[in-house]
């Protein structure tokens, strides 16, 4: 039994350790919903819905979508780099560890045996900051609540969003009424390959805290 400490450190992105073989049912994955749908959102409104994908030739369009929205990243990231503007990513051991890993989830994505879409009313195009904040808040609170409890129960997840490059497409796909509704990302669920996950390094992070003024 983890400690809360312990569970709040130690779920990863999980990637190269999501079991592929062992099938995941379903009424377990909606306990671990409902433990996000405990979390904060704005005015209690719960203008959230999620698109729980198991069937597999969903899975396999939906890994379609995911693997040409990174070639879209790639082809992006390459025009940014032939402009000249320098790349966000330090080209560290630990990078390469992380983009290994990336490459390993899109290769298997429809092997994943769950995949979900947590999705929030609302559009972000155009709006205040406010609105904005409200929205985004009002959906990734309950998100991470979800894959905290994916992590007690034994399964894991990745946070991803890179599909959100053919939002529409993956919404067409799923039904998910692309002018009213933002998807948040895409969460594969499985269980994981053993459950011994370290905390992360974020020594670096002490830097961030600010006392009294930026
Ligand atoms: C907003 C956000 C978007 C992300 N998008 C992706 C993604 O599209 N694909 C992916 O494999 N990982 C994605 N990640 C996972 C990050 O790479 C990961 O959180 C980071 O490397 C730190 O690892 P950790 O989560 O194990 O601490 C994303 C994470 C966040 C928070």
């Amino acid at each position: 039994m983890l400690t809360p400490r312990e569970l709040l450190t130690t779920t990863r992105s999980v990637r190269l350790r999501l079991d592929l073989e062992r099938a995941v049912d379903r009424e377990t994955v909606e306990e671990c919903l409902r433990v996000g749908l405990q979390a904060p959102n704005g005015s209690n409104l719960q203008l959230w819905n999620w698109v729980l994908v198991d069937d597999p030739a969903v899975r396999a369009r939906m890994a379609e979508i995911y693997r040409a929205s990174i070639e879209d990243q790639q082809r992006m990231s390459a025009e940014a780099a032939a402009a000249g503007q320098p790349s966000r990513y330090p080209k560290t051991p630990q990078q390469e560890r992380i983009s290994r890993s990336v490459m390993h989830l899109r290769d298997h994505l429809h092997e994943v045996p769950v995949l979900v879409v947590p999705t929030i009313a609302g559009r972000m195009d155009g709006v205040s900051v406010f609105e904005q904040a409200s929205l985004w808040g009002s959906v990734l609170p309950a998100v991470w609540n979800f894959m905290l409890a994916l992590r007690a129960e034994g399964m894991g997840s990745a946070w991803t969003t890179i599909h959100l490059h053919r939002e529409r497409e993956m919404a067409d796909l799923l039904g998910i009424p692309y002018e009213r509704v933002t998807q948040a990302g895409l969460f594969p669920v499985a269980w994981t390959l053993g459950t011994d996950f370290r905390a992360a390094d974020r020594s670096g992070a002490e830097r961030a805290i600010r006392w009294n003024h930026w």
